[in-house]
């Protein structure tokens, strides 16, 4: 026997009723959108390399240790499955000249790949909805897409998602905040581990990330970036944070909130639950303006953010959702070459109607074919043997309810009379 052949590690297969799960989760989220006036972008999964060296960072865990990157043996050419959207989109908003006249909301889906430790809701393929708004410089658009959070939450029916939130400040203000956490660090070399000297001088700020508890108290009392934030940038800040008291959404300023991609300037934000364990961010992001400039467009100001879609869905479980498995309104059944012409055409005649069709298929006796129709969850089956073929009228069964009897009818009655038949029972719910 041939060997058995699997997924990649960390890359999983969504099955029909997960998938279907999915397509409802993606219709919520495609409404939403339109409501804020955000519009597709569908965009390669796979970029050139240096794309995402430039945009992420060079020293960045990401670009360090996550990418999946390869030699096209083809051409020779470096590529890179897409670890995120917002390099891709911004090449794409320069490349097409998108912003030249105005302002672009945009939106994506789609899987990214990060090489990194699978483990539940971290993956190596997983799925973003990335949103980017491009143009803005103003702190609404960064305070309007937190507003778009605290909405969707409300839609999926979610709860406890808390908003963390910092500022950045710009390019000249964390100079001078990392020239004075190196001092400080240096200050502490004894306490310092290796991953933290290792960063001291091209990543300090990371350091700040560490899970080591032998290096929190310092990492406590390290220099605040807030400090080092000067007039305006403190006004974006407060912008931000007006609009969100306003529409009152809690949140909590987190100093030590500094992203691990090296774009963003000014806001940062994230949404964290305490229901999925390690993996509590289901969505992040920020302002990057200075991403386009730096990626060769005429300077724009931007923000965006991303959420994990396998994390929102384990959570929407988590709080009691339902994967909606669609069945057909009809199942046809039928028996016989005679039968199982007028059963075509019968299938395509509800479906120029709107009724969802599901034709038996692979023959078999009819109560066999009655047990799947039964089993399909259709709302009706139509059943034609020789006799209805002969005739041209057909057996309409209601499968879930009870006491209405089998009727036969003319094939031109079929669609009136199911659609009335739906209709009815809407209203009796
Ligand atoms: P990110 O924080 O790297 O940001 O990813 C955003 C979200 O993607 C995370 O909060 C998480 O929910 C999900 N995610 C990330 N890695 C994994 C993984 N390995 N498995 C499952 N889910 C994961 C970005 O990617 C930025 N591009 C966001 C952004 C857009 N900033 C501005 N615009």
């Amino acid at each position: 026997m041939s060997q058995i052949l699997q997924a990649v590690r960390g890359m999983n297969d969504i099955l029909p009723d997960e998938a279907s799960f999915w397509e409802s989760f993606e219709e919520v989220i495609r409404a939403w959108l339109k409501g804020y006036g955000y519009r597709p972008i569908r965009l390669p999964v796979v970029e050139p390399t240096p794309l995402f060296k430039r945009a992420i960072g060079e020293v960045t865990d990401i670009v360090e240790k996550e990418m999946y990157s390869f030699i096209d043996s083809l051409n020779g050419d470096p590529l890179t499955l897409r670890p995120e959207g917002t390099a891709g989109c911004v090449r794409a908003v320069i490349e097409h000249n998108l912003i030249a006249r105005q302002p672009q909301r945009l939106y994506y889906m789609g899987q990214m790949y990060r090489h990194e430790r699978p483990q539940k809701g971290r993956y190596r393929q997983f799925h973003q909805v990335g949103v980017e708004a491009l143009g803005f410089a103003g702190p609404d658009i960064d305070a309007e897409m937190i507003l778009m959070g605290a909405r969707l939450w409300g839609d999926l029916g979610l709860e406890d998602i808390e908003l963390q939130l910092n500022s950045l400040g710009q390019a000249a203000e964390r100079a001078n905040h990392r020239a004075a956490l190196i001092t400080y660090f240096e200050e502490h070399a004894d306490v310092l581990d290796d991953d933290a000297k290792r960063r001291l001088h091209t990543n300090p700020l990371r350091i700040l990330d560490t899970k080591n508890p032998a290096m929190q108290a310092l990492c406590g009392d390290a220099p605040r970036l807030i400090d080092y934030l000067g007039a305006e940038s403190l006004a974006h800040f407060e912008g931000v944070q007006r609009v969100l008291r306003d529409a009152g959404i809690p949140f909590t300023i987190n100093p030590r909130l500094v992203r691990g991609l090296d774009y963003y300037n000014l806001t940062v934000f994230e949404w964290v639950t305490r229901k999925l364990g390690a993996q509590g961010t289901v969505c992040a992001g920020g302002r990057y303006d200075g991403l386009v400039e730096q990626l060769g467009g005429k300077p724009a100001p931007a923000c965006g953010f991303a959420m994990g879609v396998e994390r929102l869905i384990a959570l929407i479980k988590e709080a009691g959702g339902e994967p909606a498995v669609p069945a057909p309104d009809v199942y046809l059944v039928h028996q016989g070459e005679a039968a199982s012409r007028l059963a075509f055409r019968v299938a395509e005649g509800l479906r120029d109607q709107g009724i969802d069709v599901l034709l038996h298929c692979g023959g078999g006796s009819f109560k066999s074919q009655m047990k799947k129709a039964d089993g399909s969850g259709a709302g009706f089956a139509v059943i034609i043997g020789d006799d209805e073929a002969a005739t041209g009228e057909v057996q309409l069964k209601t499968l879930r309810e009870a006491g209405v009897e089998q009727r036969k009818l003319k094939v031109d009655d079929l669609a009136t009379a199911i659609i009335g038949q739906i209709i009815d029972s809407d209203e009796e719910e």
